[in-house]
């Protein structure tokens, strides 16, 4: 079973963001099972080098959505984007320098921190975007 699954409750009312949330969740859900069938290093590297060059293209593609349309939220929104990647980038440094360990424990944080995201964050756009 997937760690994660996409469902309207997801939406931002926004059919290219939703698609590219679909693919975020489906990397997520790729590196979920590659890690519970013991793929090597490199493997797990290569998806989550994926995931962070995938997370860094959508928030740009949202804040350039955001910014046409002078949203007012855009400053917060645009903060939690740079915290969470660099939150990613930081795990991915220490993943590829041998110091950490993909974890049950951080596939649930990636989990959170998507749906989270979406939810609490993203969706606050869906009025100014349509
Ligand atoms: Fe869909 Fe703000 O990330």
């Amino acid at each position: 079973m997937s760690l994660m699954t996409w469902s309207e409750e997801y939406s931002v009312g926004v059919a290219r963001f939703d698609t590219q949330h679909k693919k975020l969740i489906d990397l997520v859900n790729k590196l979920n099972d590659a890690m519970r069938v013991g793929k090597g290093k490199d493997v797990l590297a290569a998806i989550l080098q994926e995931l962070l060059d995938y997370t860094v293209y959508h928030f740009k593609s949202e804040e350039e959505a955001m910014q046409k349309v002078a949203f007012d939220g855009y400053d917060e929104h645009k903060r939690e984007h740079d915290k969470l990647t660099r939150q990613v980038l930081d795990f991915a440094a220490k993943f590829n320098s041998g110091n950490s360990m993909l974890t049950v424990s951080l596939m649930q944080f990636l989990k959170d921190w998507v749906l989270n995201h979406i939810k609490g964050t993203d969706q606050k756009y869906t009025k100014y975007l349509n």
